[in-house]
Protein backbone atom coordinates (compact mmCIF):
# COMPACT_ATOMS: atom_id res chain seq x y z
CA UNK A 1 0.00 0.00 0.00
CA UNK A 2 2.74 2.86 0.68
CA UNK A 3 4.59 2.09 -2.66
CA UNK A 4 4.71 4.77 -5.06
CA UNK A 5 3.36 3.75 -8.05
CA UNK A 6 2.98 4.73 -11.65
CA UNK A 7 -0.99 5.43 -10.83
CA UNK A 8 -0.26 7.66 -7.91
CA UNK A 9 1.53 10.90 -7.25
CA UNK A 10 4.88 11.45 -5.61
CA UNK A 11 4.21 11.65 -1.52
CA UNK A 12 5.81 15.25 -1.63
CA UNK A 13 2.98 16.51 -4.52
CA UNK A 14 0.03 15.44 -2.12
CA UNK A 15 -2.14 15.66 1.07
CA UNK A 16 -0.13 13.73 4.17
CA UNK A 17 -2.88 12.49 5.91
CA UNK A 18 -1.52 12.82 9.26
CA UNK A 19 -1.71 15.85 9.01
CA UNK A 20 -5.36 15.86 8.46
CA UNK A 21 -5.84 13.87 10.89
CA UNK A 22 -4.64 16.01 13.68
CA UNK A 23 -6.46 19.10 12.68
CA UNK A 24 -9.44 16.08 12.66
CA UNK A 25 -8.94 15.26 16.12
CA UNK A 26 -9.75 19.15 17.25
CA UNK A 27 -12.45 19.46 15.43
CA UNK A 28 -14.29 16.38 16.18
CA UNK A 29 -13.59 17.03 20.07
CA UNK A 30 -15.33 20.47 19.34
CA UNK A 31 -17.99 18.76 17.34
CA UNK A 32 -18.25 16.09 19.78
CA UNK A 33 -19.28 18.66 22.53
CA UNK A 34 -21.64 20.23 20.34
CA UNK A 35 -22.93 17.52 19.71
CA UNK A 36 -24.39 16.68 22.81
CA UNK A 37 -26.80 20.10 23.21
CA UNK A 38 -27.76 19.97 19.10
CA UNK A 39 -31.11 18.24 18.86
CA UNK A 40 -30.77 14.55 16.92
CA UNK A 41 -33.05 15.03 14.00
CA UNK A 42 -32.27 18.87 12.94
CA UNK A 43 -29.97 19.25 10.21
CA UNK A 44 -27.39 21.94 10.91
CA UNK A 45 -25.27 23.83 8.46
CA UNK A 46 -21.81 22.51 7.78
CA UNK A 47 -19.70 25.46 9.17
CA UNK A 48 -16.29 23.87 7.75
CA UNK A 49 -17.85 23.92 4.21
CA UNK A 50 -16.20 26.61 1.49
CA UNK A 51 -14.79 25.89 -1.84
CA UNK A 52 -11.17 26.64 -2.61
CA UNK A 53 -10.81 26.78 -6.69
CA UNK A 54 -12.61 23.11 -7.12
CA UNK A 55 -11.38 21.87 -3.59
CA UNK A 56 -13.27 22.03 -0.49
CA UNK A 57 -12.04 22.97 2.80
CA UNK A 58 -13.48 20.51 5.15
CA UNK A 59 -11.80 17.77 6.93
CA UNK A 60 -11.11 15.08 4.46
CA UNK A 61 -12.16 11.84 5.97
CA UNK A 62 -9.19 9.04 6.92
CA UNK A 63 -8.35 6.70 4.85
CA UNK A 64 -9.23 4.07 6.80
CA UNK A 65 -13.29 5.27 6.04
CA UNK A 66 -12.54 5.57 2.71
CA UNK A 67 -11.29 2.52 2.17
CA UNK A 68 -13.32 0.33 4.56
CA UNK A 69 -17.55 1.51 4.00
CA UNK A 70 -17.32 0.89 -0.05
CA UNK A 71 -20.43 0.06 -2.52
CA UNK A 72 -18.77 -1.87 -5.36
CA UNK A 73 -21.63 -4.82 -6.06
CA UNK A 74 -19.22 -6.71 -7.88
CA UNK A 75 -17.66 -7.63 -5.02
CA UNK A 76 -20.89 -7.97 -2.71
CA UNK A 77 -23.81 -6.30 -1.82
CA UNK A 78 -22.80 -4.97 1.78
CA UNK A 79 -21.12 -2.04 2.76
CA UNK A 80 -17.68 -4.51 4.01
CA UNK A 81 -17.76 -6.85 1.23
CA UNK A 82 -15.33 -4.79 -1.00
CA UNK A 83 -12.24 -4.03 1.63
CA UNK A 84 -12.78 -7.74 2.25
CA UNK A 85 -12.41 -9.18 -1.45
CA UNK A 86 -11.45 -6.47 -4.05
CA UNK A 87 -7.87 -7.94 -3.42
CA UNK A 88 -8.65 -10.74 -5.72
CA UNK A 89 -8.68 -8.29 -8.74
CA UNK A 90 -5.38 -8.24 -11.18
CA UNK A 91 -5.29 -4.65 -11.83
CA UNK A 92 -1.73 -4.28 -13.74
CA UNK A 93 -1.61 -4.64 -17.02
CA UNK A 94 -4.80 -2.49 -18.00
CA UNK A 95 -6.05 -1.15 -20.68
CA UNK A 96 -9.07 1.09 -21.63
CA UNK A 97 -11.34 1.13 -24.90
CA UNK A 98 -12.16 4.10 -26.46
CA UNK A 99 -14.78 3.38 -29.18
CA UNK A 100 -17.76 5.17 -31.06
CA UNK A 101 -17.69 8.41 -31.96
CA UNK A 102 -14.05 9.50 -31.40
CA UNK A 103 -11.12 10.13 -34.21
CA UNK A 104 -8.75 7.50 -32.57
CA UNK A 105 -10.68 4.70 -31.64
CA UNK A 106 -8.54 1.83 -29.81
CA UNK A 107 -7.37 0.13 -26.86
CA UNK A 108 -5.34 2.67 -24.51
CA UNK A 109 -2.98 1.34 -22.22
CA UNK A 110 -3.12 3.06 -18.74
CA UNK A 111 0.36 3.53 -18.35
CA UNK A 112 0.67 5.37 -22.02
CA UNK A 113 -2.55 7.33 -20.62
CA UNK A 114 -0.47 8.11 -17.83
CA UNK A 115 2.12 9.61 -19.50
CA UNK A 116 -0.28 12.02 -21.27
CA UNK A 117 -2.42 13.79 -18.74
CA UNK A 118 -1.87 15.59 -16.09
CA UNK A 119 -2.37 13.93 -12.41
CA UNK A 120 -3.58 16.15 -9.57
CA UNK A 121 -4.65 15.97 -6.00
CA UNK A 122 -8.44 17.31 -5.39
CA UNK A 123 -10.02 17.13 -2.57
CA UNK A 124 -14.16 16.78 -3.42
CA UNK A 125 -16.92 15.94 -1.24
CA UNK A 126 -18.78 12.77 -2.28
CA UNK A 127 -22.44 12.10 -1.66
CA UNK A 128 -24.19 9.01 -2.16
CA UNK A 129 -27.64 8.46 -2.80
CA UNK A 130 -28.15 6.70 0.71
CA UNK A 131 -27.64 10.06 2.15
CA UNK A 132 -24.33 9.31 3.77
CA UNK A 133 -20.99 11.72 2.80
CA UNK A 134 -17.30 11.80 3.05
CA UNK A 135 -14.72 13.99 1.99
CA UNK A 136 -11.93 12.83 -0.21
CA UNK A 137 -8.68 13.50 -1.18
CA UNK A 138 -8.27 12.29 -4.51
CA UNK A 139 -5.37 11.98 -6.76
CA UNK A 140 -6.49 11.98 -11.45
CA UNK A 141 -6.57 13.74 -14.01
CA UNK A 142 -9.78 15.60 -15.86
CA UNK A 143 -11.57 13.11 -18.17
CA UNK A 144 -11.93 16.05 -20.53
CA UNK A 145 -8.05 15.27 -21.10
CA UNK A 146 -8.04 11.07 -22.24
CA UNK A 147 -11.39 12.19 -24.06
CA UNK A 148 -9.27 15.14 -26.22
CA UNK A 149 -6.77 12.00 -26.45
CA UNK A 150 -9.11 10.08 -28.82
CA UNK A 151 -10.52 12.89 -30.44
CA UNK A 152 -14.17 14.05 -29.97
CA UNK A 153 -16.34 13.64 -32.91
CA UNK A 154 -18.48 16.63 -33.43
CA UNK A 155 -21.52 13.96 -33.42
CA UNK A 156 -20.84 12.85 -30.18
CA UNK A 157 -23.74 13.84 -27.27
CA UNK A 158 -23.08 11.32 -24.33
CA UNK A 159 -20.30 8.96 -23.03
CA UNK A 160 -20.85 5.53 -21.76
CA UNK A 161 -18.44 3.47 -19.74
CA UNK A 162 -18.44 -0.12 -18.47
CA UNK A 163 -16.90 -1.72 -15.64
CA UNK A 164 -14.67 -4.29 -15.72
CA UNK A 165 -16.66 -8.03 -16.57
CA UNK A 166 -14.17 -10.69 -14.40
CA UNK A 167 -16.58 -12.92 -12.82
CA UNK A 168 -13.35 -15.31 -11.60
CA UNK A 169 -12.16 -12.13 -9.39
CA UNK A 170 -14.93 -10.52 -9.15
CA UNK A 171 -17.05 -12.98 -6.75
CA UNK A 172 -20.87 -10.63 -6.85
CA UNK A 173 -20.75 -10.72 -10.59
CA UNK A 174 -21.32 -15.12 -10.20
CA UNK A 175 -24.76 -13.85 -9.05
CA UNK A 176 -27.38 -11.55 -10.58
CA UNK A 177 -27.76 -8.72 -8.35
CA UNK A 178 -27.11 -6.10 -11.36
CA UNK A 179 -26.67 -6.48 -14.95
CA UNK A 180 -23.20 -7.02 -15.36
CA UNK A 181 -21.20 -5.36 -16.46
CA UNK A 182 -21.67 -2.04 -14.58
CA UNK A 183 -22.92 0.95 -16.76
CA UNK A 184 -22.82 4.11 -16.65
CA UNK A 185 -23.42 7.64 -18.75
CA UNK A 186 -22.80 10.97 -18.75
CA UNK A 187 -23.73 13.98 -21.30
CA UNK A 188 -20.82 15.17 -23.11
CA UNK A 189 -20.62 18.79 -21.74
CA UNK A 190 -20.97 16.94 -18.41
CA UNK A 191 -17.91 15.02 -18.97
CA UNK A 192 -16.20 17.43 -20.37
CA UNK A 193 -16.47 19.86 -17.37
CA UNK A 194 -13.16 20.36 -15.30
CA UNK A 195 -14.70 19.31 -12.25
CA UNK A 196 -15.40 15.55 -13.79
CA UNK A 197 -11.99 13.19 -12.64
CA UNK A 198 -10.90 10.02 -13.58
CA UNK A 199 -9.26 9.11 -10.19
CA UNK A 200 -5.91 6.78 -9.93
CA UNK A 201 -5.27 7.26 -6.01
CA UNK A 202 -6.08 8.94 -2.85
CA UNK A 203 -3.92 10.27 -0.43
CA UNK A 204 -1.26 10.53 -2.85
CA UNK A 205 -1.16 6.36 -2.83
CA UNK A 206 -2.12 3.62 -5.00
CA UNK A 207 -6.27 3.30 -5.47
CA UNK A 208 -7.32 0.91 -3.05
CA UNK A 209 -8.93 -1.55 -5.09
CA UNK A 210 -12.15 -1.29 -2.92
CA UNK A 211 -12.25 1.97 -4.34
CA UNK A 212 -12.54 1.25 -8.13
CA UNK A 213 -8.42 0.78 -8.95
CA UNK A 214 -6.81 1.46 -11.35
CA UNK A 215 -9.41 4.04 -12.77
CA UNK A 216 -12.71 5.05 -11.70
CA UNK A 217 -14.83 8.15 -12.70
CA UNK A 218 -15.63 10.67 -10.01
CA UNK A 219 -18.56 13.53 -10.40
CA UNK A 220 -18.70 15.34 -7.10
CA UNK A 221 -22.06 17.41 -7.68
CA UNK A 222 -23.82 13.86 -8.78
CA UNK A 223 -24.52 11.08 -6.49
CA UNK A 224 -21.98 8.70 -5.70
CA UNK A 225 -23.28 6.02 -7.81
CA UNK A 226 -22.27 7.56 -10.96
CA UNK A 227 -18.91 7.30 -10.12
CA UNK A 228 -18.01 4.07 -11.82
CA UNK A 229 -14.96 1.64 -11.12
CA UNK A 230 -12.55 0.19 -12.50
CA UNK A 231 -13.54 1.41 -16.31
CA UNK A 232 -12.34 -0.65 -19.26
CA UNK A 233 -14.34 0.49 -22.05
CA UNK A 234 -15.90 4.17 -22.88
CA UNK A 235 -17.83 5.01 -25.54
CA UNK A 236 -19.02 8.15 -27.23
CA UNK A 237 -22.52 8.16 -28.43
CA UNK A 238 -25.21 10.04 -29.84
CA UNK A 239 -27.73 8.00 -27.40
CA UNK A 240 -28.38 8.78 -24.07
CA UNK A 241 -26.83 5.77 -22.18
CA UNK A 242 -29.05 3.47 -19.42
CA UNK A 243 -26.98 3.26 -16.38
CA UNK A 244 -27.02 0.50 -14.54
CA UNK A 245 -29.42 1.51 -11.25
CA UNK A 246 -31.76 2.82 -14.13
CA UNK A 247 -31.88 -0.46 -15.65
CA UNK A 248 -32.55 -2.01 -12.79
CA UNK A 249 -35.51 0.56 -11.26
CA UNK A 250 -35.93 3.62 -13.45
CA UNK A 251 -38.45 4.86 -10.93
CA UNK A 252 -35.73 5.71 -8.13
CA UNK A 253 -32.54 6.30 -10.42
CA UNK A 254 -32.82 8.34 -13.35
CA UNK A 255 -29.86 9.52 -15.97
CA UNK A 256 -28.50 12.77 -14.21
CA UNK A 257 -29.10 12.07 -10.44
CA UNK A 258 -27.54 15.25 -9.47
CA UNK A 259 -27.46 16.04 -5.53
CA UNK A 260 -30.71 17.96 -5.40
CA UNK A 261 -31.51 18.50 -1.53
CA UNK A 262 -35.18 19.25 -3.33
CA UNK A 263 -35.85 16.07 -5.05
CA UNK A 264 -36.10 13.27 -2.58
CA UNK A 265 -35.81 9.31 -3.22
CA UNK A 266 -38.75 8.09 -3.32
CA UNK A 267 -38.44 6.04 -0.21
CA UNK A 268 -36.40 8.86 1.52
CA UNK A 269 -35.33 12.75 1.96
CA UNK A 270 -32.58 14.16 0.38
CA UNK A 271 -32.48 17.25 2.42
CA UNK A 272 -29.81 16.28 4.43
CA UNK A 273 -26.96 14.01 4.83
CA UNK A 274 -24.57 11.87 7.69
CA UNK A 275 -21.05 12.37 7.41
CA UNK A 276 -18.97 9.33 7.60
CA UNK A 277 -16.70 9.20 10.73
CA UNK A 278 -18.28 11.92 12.50
CA UNK A 279 -19.55 9.61 15.51
CA UNK A 280 -22.41 8.42 17.02
CA UNK A 281 -24.08 12.47 17.68
CA UNK A 282 -23.03 14.25 15.04
CA UNK A 283 -25.54 16.07 13.86
CA UNK A 284 -26.75 15.22 10.30
CA UNK A 285 -25.53 18.56 8.30
CA UNK A 286 -27.98 20.06 5.46
CA UNK A 287 -27.56 18.81 2.00
CA UNK A 288 -26.41 21.48 -0.60
CA UNK A 289 -27.66 21.87 -4.18
CA UNK A 290 -25.07 19.88 -6.22
CA UNK A 291 -23.51 18.72 -3.72
CA UNK A 292 -22.07 22.62 -3.33
CA UNK A 293 -20.86 22.94 -6.72
CA UNK A 294 -23.53 25.09 -7.46
CA UNK A 295 -21.69 27.64 -9.31
CA UNK A 296 -19.22 25.65 -11.25
CA UNK A 297 -22.28 23.19 -12.84
CA UNK A 298 -25.87 25.25 -12.46
CA UNK A 299 -25.52 26.11 -15.68
CA UNK A 300 -25.21 23.22 -17.45
CA UNK A 301 -28.86 22.61 -16.61
CA UNK A 302 -30.61 25.58 -17.35
CA UNK A 303 -33.78 25.50 -18.15
CA UNK A 304 -34.48 22.05 -17.37
CA UNK A 305 -37.01 21.10 -14.74
CA UNK A 306 -34.93 18.77 -12.41
CA UNK A 307 -37.85 17.17 -10.85
CA UNK A 308 -38.37 15.46 -14.25
CA UNK A 309 -34.64 14.65 -15.04
CA UNK A 310 -33.93 13.63 -11.92
N1 LIG B 1 -19.05 1.01 -9.73
C1 LIG B 1 -19.19 -0.31 -9.95
N2 LIG B 1 -18.54 -0.85 -10.99
N3 LIG B 1 -19.96 -1.10 -9.16
C2 LIG B 1 -20.67 -0.58 -8.12
O1 LIG B 1 -21.40 -1.33 -7.42
N4 LIG B 1 -21.26 1.43 -6.83
C3 LIG B 1 -21.50 2.88 -6.97
C4 LIG B 1 -20.23 3.62 -7.38
N5 LIG B 1 -19.55 2.93 -8.45
C5 LIG B 1 -20.56 0.82 -7.85
C6 LIG B 1 -19.71 1.58 -8.69
C7 LIG B 1 -22.04 3.46 -5.75
S1 LIG B 1 -23.66 3.08 -5.38
C8 LIG B 1 -21.31 4.33 -4.98
S2 LIG B 1 -22.04 5.16 -3.68
C9 LIG B 1 -19.88 4.54 -5.22
O2 LIG B 1 -19.37 3.74 -6.26
C10 LIG B 1 -19.10 4.24 -3.95
O3 LIG B 1 -17.76 4.60 -4.09
P1 LIG B 1 -16.77 4.35 -2.87
O4 LIG B 1 -16.91 2.93 -2.45
O5 LIG B 1 -15.39 4.67 -3.37
O6 LIG B 1 -17.19 5.28 -1.76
Amino acid sequence: MHKTSKFSLPHSQCTPEAHYLNRRALIAGAAGAGALFASGTQAQENPDFQINGFNTTEEPNTLKDISSYNNFYEFGTSKEDPARYAHNLTTDPWSVEIDGLVERPGSYDLGDILKNVNIEERIYRFRCVEAWSMVIPWNGFELNQLLNLAGIQPSAKYVRMETLFRPEEMRGQRTRVLDWPYVEGLRLDEAMHPLTIMATGLYGKELPKQNGAPLRLVVPWKYGFKSIKSIVKITLTDEQPINSWQATNAREYGFYSNVNPNVNHPRWSQASERRIGGGLFAPRIKTLMFNGYEEHVADLYAGMDLRKYY
